[in-house]
């Protein structure tokens, strides 16, 4: 394979000659390596604060009673840097969790000593292509991956999983995964709980055999719904339970999960005190009843255990809804334990300490720069994202993911802040910016082989119902790479009933990256890509779409 050196014009913009390298056909899910980018290596003139190892290894953790699970998991190793800027995560497979400041430069040396291919992706943070984990940057086992960046976000927690193109959702799920925090001095003047009052919590579910093992169902079922396990772990455990004092702390709350949707509220109904999401602090906190949660999603909480007495325990619950997935067949595929939309417990406070800390919470927590109308490039023009989900199509725009398929809309200027409108589309075949395409050809060719794997479920979900390409609403959590968007507008039309049960958890007020579109919704959102040109995805973070497909690239040049 041909090497370009790092940060080329030609490597950056993956010009013509450096797509030529590969086949067309590694594209489309035969299970060939995409790689076009060659492995970046370290740069002499790079002066990092933060210098660390991470390692994608294969490990063992003990998660149930019993024998040790195998997992792959991240392990990591701090070269140069404050002794803060690595924490290991024992007695999980969860990985390091990092922790940075604004205006630090980031060295990462990611090595992979899986059995397979991988690359890493900061998921929220805003760094140039070659340092965003494309999928066509994978390494190959023994290979290492150089990243350096300088951090720009603004605080808020932030999360790295693999990018792995069609291997994301089993990489993820295997246990690859961990927590980026980020601070810098807006935040730090809060004086917001911190140290062992700051909790950072990652939601996941997994299912396990009998020996302890994790399983993952590759069924037709889990490819077109994602995959949902029977047990909730929180930093990689069950049952998790955490003491603390009755005193405020900060929980910082991940949905690290491959697909399932949570609805956070607490056992005894007490309010939830948002003070950030995605991208950081809200402007002022907010006070409610509950907030859904999808994968990729963080929410930060403020919870005030004062008055609370000793011995009392306070569970998080994910709370009912229904209508995320409206075929009713695919609900009643759903039941067994953990049931989509049904009441279990994620995690428990239990006070066992006094505490006479009086901290308030500040109101006014940060300052977000409101994008104004002006300054949007295409304000009667929106930059559609249409999703379409069927048997044997998951698509953005109407077209699969495929790395050299920009469409004229996917070119967006440097610099500019563009409106985009995201909403579902059931209108069959034809629609959608690309028309029908070759993409969509393709994808229906490689249809046969899911076919293939229906034929081997009972019952259920025949054809019935949803029409020749099946064509199905559920709910999307819509993730965008690069910078943080502001949600402008949610218009909804559907169940009204369904929809009462999910609309008051939808924090729309802070800076956000993945955003949950729910059936029936249409989400405006306005985005600035600023700094970096290149090639930035935009797709379904629930994982087994993203692998089936549901993905594409804006090209920002
Ligand atoms: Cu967290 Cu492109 O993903
Ligand atoms: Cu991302
Ligand atoms: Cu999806």
């Amino acid at each position: 394979m041909k090497r370009f050196a790092p940060m080329s014009r030609r490597t950056l913009l993956l010009g013509a000659g450096a797509a030529a390298t590969v086949g067309a056909a590694g594209a489309y899910g035969q299970g060939h390596a995409m790689r076009r980018i060659a492995p970046n290596r370290a740069s002499e003139t790079f002066n990092p604060d933060v210098d660390l190892d991470l390692i994608c290894k294969r490990d063992e953790a003990r998660i149930l009673n019993g024998g040790p699970t195998r997992v792959w998991r991240y392990a990591g190793n701090l070269i140069k840097g404050p002794s803060n800027a690595l924490t290991p995560a024992p007695d999980t497979y969860l990985g390091p969790l990092l922790r940075f400041s604004k205006g630090q430069k980031v060295r990462i040396r990611l090595r992979n000593e899986l059995p397979e291919e991988t690359i890493t992706h900061w998921h929220g943070l805003h760094v140039p292509m070659l340092m965003d984990g494309h999928p066509a940057a994978a390494i190959h086992p023994g290979e290492t991956y150089v990243y350096e960046f300088e951090i720009r976000n603004r605080a808020g927690m932030y999360f790295y999983h693999p990018h792995t193109h069609e291997k994301t959702a089993t990489q993820v799920y295997h246990g690859l995964v961990g927590g980026i925090i980020i601070e810098d001095d807006e935040e730090r003047a809060l004086g917001l709980p911190s140290g062992e009052f700051e909790i950072p919590l990652v939601i996941q579910d997994r299912s396990f055999d009998d020996d302890n093992q994790l399983v993952y169902g590759g069924d037709m079922h889990t490819s077109m719904f994602g995959f949902y396990g029977d047990r909730v772990l929180v930093n990689g455990r069950r049952d998790f339970t955490v003491d603390v004092a009755n005193r405020p702390y900060r929980l910082r709350i991940l949905n690290g999960s491959n697909a399932r949707i949570y609805k956070l509220c607490w056992d005894d109904r007490t309010p939830l005190t948002v003070i950030g999401v995605d991208g950081g602090l809200l402007e002022k906190a907010e006070t409610r009843p509950y907030v859904m949660l999808a994968p990729a999603e963080r929410v930060d909480l403020l919870v005030d255990f004062s008055g609370r007495p000793q011995g009392a325990k306070l569970t998080m619950m994910s709370g009912e809804f229904y209508g995320l997935m409206i075929p009713p067949m695919a609900q009643r595929m759903m039941r067994g334990d953990l049931a989509v939309g049904e009441e279990f417990p994620l995690f428990t406070a239990r006070v066992t300490q006094a505490s006479s800390d009086l901290w308030k919470l500040p109101e006014k927590l940060s300052t977000i720069r409101r994008i104004r109308r002006e300054e949007v490039a295409n304000l009667d023009d929106p930059i559609p994202i249409a999703i379409t989900m069927a048997h044997m199509a998951m698509f953005l725009n109407g077209r699969p993911y495929d790395h050299d398929d920009i469409q004229q809309k996917e070119r967006i200027p440097v610099d500019t802040t563009q409106l985009i409108e995201i909403f579902h589309e059931h209108g069959g075949m034809g629609m959608g910016m690309g028309g029908m395409g070759m993409g969509r050809m393709e994808m229906m060719r490689g249809g046969g082989m899911m076919r293939g794997r229906m034929g081997g479920m009972r019952g259920g979900m025949g054809m019935s119902g949803m029409g020749m390409m099946g064509m199905m609403s559920m709910a999307h959590p819509i993730h965008l790479h690069g910078q943080q968007f502001q949600i402008i507008e949610r218009s909804f039309e559907g169940d009204e009933d369904a929809y009462a049960a999910i609309r008051d958890g939808f924090i729309d007020t802070g800076l956000k990256d993945t955003v949950l579109v729910a059936p029936g919704e249409r989400v405006r959102i306005v985005k600035p890509f600023s700094d970096f040109k290149g090639r930035f995805m935009y797709h379904c973070h629930n994982l087994e779409h993203e692998d089936a497909g549901m993905m594409r690239e804006f090209s920002v040049e």
